[in-house]
């Protein structure tokens, strides 16, 4: 393997610096610059479950059959005209990125329940994805519904993407598990070959005035890595499944920090977005001289250096490093506190 070569969803990737979805790979000539730039495979933007209900000649069929949540979400939806690819241009942005670009093109479903509108991830495969990100996006509110009803959901769905395709699937979920361990390594038994940690949410703020809620896009930062590098380094030692980490990665740094927490790959969106392709450049000259002064000889050698393996108890090492944590503030002198106040003067 090369210095900074790495495996993926059973595909050799030239470095582990992967372009997730988002705008960024939204179009051909996006995604030739992508390559340009060094990237080792990008993922398209995401398809979705409610597209393609709404695309559906079924649509009837869902809309009588269906649960009233999705009659429900239809109703929320934005103009489909302003909303990213129908699905049958999806299929064509599969087919020409591929024709276009030689490196690894994954696409990307994105839903919350199962149903038919999983076997859209034949005609990916069809179209020719090299492999399908499964996005699980689902915010549970109903009361009724247990924490297991909800890990179910998402282990049906994991089965049925399965039973469409022979390519490899890799499931995005979010970190709200009670038990992240469990569920990484029940997701691997339904099939999935990779896990990508973690789907980041739009959390939505208040418009005081106008009394609103009001969807707020903000990017991320490198700080967001931490709870992936987390749950990376437990996952590691606990399933076979690839693991990657998208969320708050932007420096050569932060990938290197994923890789040694046992990432196969590191994603960018909020980096590329922020500053183009050219960061990814940046990132690779980075990473080559970073392993040149560190005396490593590849990414590969690095990747789970720093996982869970290493420690015995690993819950009490948790609850430790937490106390430790903690401890290690220290309070500013009270003129730092409040800089107004007489002593200050
Ligand atoms: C503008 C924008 C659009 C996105 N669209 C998708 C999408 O269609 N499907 C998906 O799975 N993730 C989508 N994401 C999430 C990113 O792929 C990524 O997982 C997330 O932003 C965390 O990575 P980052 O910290 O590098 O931004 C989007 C993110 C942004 C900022």
């Amino acid at each position: 393997m090369t210095m900074l070569g790495t495996h993926y969803l059973g595909m050799d990737l030239k470095n582990p610096l992967v372009a997730s979805a988002s705008p960024m790979t939204g179009n051909v000539s996006r995604i030739r610059e992508l390559e340009d730039s060094g990237i080792g495979a990008v993922v398209l933007p995401s398809l979705f479950e409610e597209q393609i209900m709404l695309d559906s000649l079924d649509l009837d069929w869902y809309l009588s059959h269906g649960t009233e949540s999705f009659a429900e979400a239809l109703t929320y939806l934005p103009d489909l005209a302003d909303y990213q690819l129908g699905p049958e241009a999806y299929l064509k942005l599969i087919e020409e990125s591929k024709a276009a670009v030689d490196i690894p093109v994954i696409a990307s479903l994105n839903g919350a329940s199962p149903g038919g509108w999983v076997r859209y991830a034949s005609q990916m495969q069809a179209a020719g994805a090299d492999a399908i990100e499964l996005n699980i996006f689902h915010i549970p509110t109903d009361p009724q519904k247990s924490g297991i009803h909800i890990e179910q959901m998402y282990l049906e769905l994991v089965t049925q993407v399965k039973q469409h395709v022979s390519i490899p699937v890799a499931v995005k979920l979010s970190p709200y598990f009670s038990s992240m361990a469990h569920m990484g390594k029940s997701l691997e038994e339904a099939g999935a070959d990779a896990l990508v940690l973690f789907n980041r949410f739009y959390q939505p703020d208040f418009d005081l005035e106008n009394l609103e809620v009001v969807p707020d896009l903000v990017l991320s930062d490198s700080n967001e890595l931490r709870l992936r590098l987390l749950w990376v380094a437990v996952l590691s030692c606990h399933v076979k499944a690839d693991l990657a980490v998208t969320g708050g990665v932007h420096t050569a740094e932060d990938v290197l920090k994923s890789m040694m927490a046992g990432a196969r790959v590191a994603m960018l969106a909020s980096g590329l977005l922020k500053n183009g392709t050219q960061i990814v450049q940046q990132l690779i000259h980075d990473l080559q001289q970073w392993i040149i002064d560190h005396e490593y000889v590849s990414i590969h050698q690095m990747q789970g250096s720093m996982n869970q393996q290493a420690v015995n108890e690993p819950e009490v090492f948790e609850r430790v490093n937490y106390l430790r944590v903690l401890r290690s503030y220290t309070l500013k002198d009270s003129a730092d506190r409040n800089p107004g106040s007489k002593n200050s003067m």
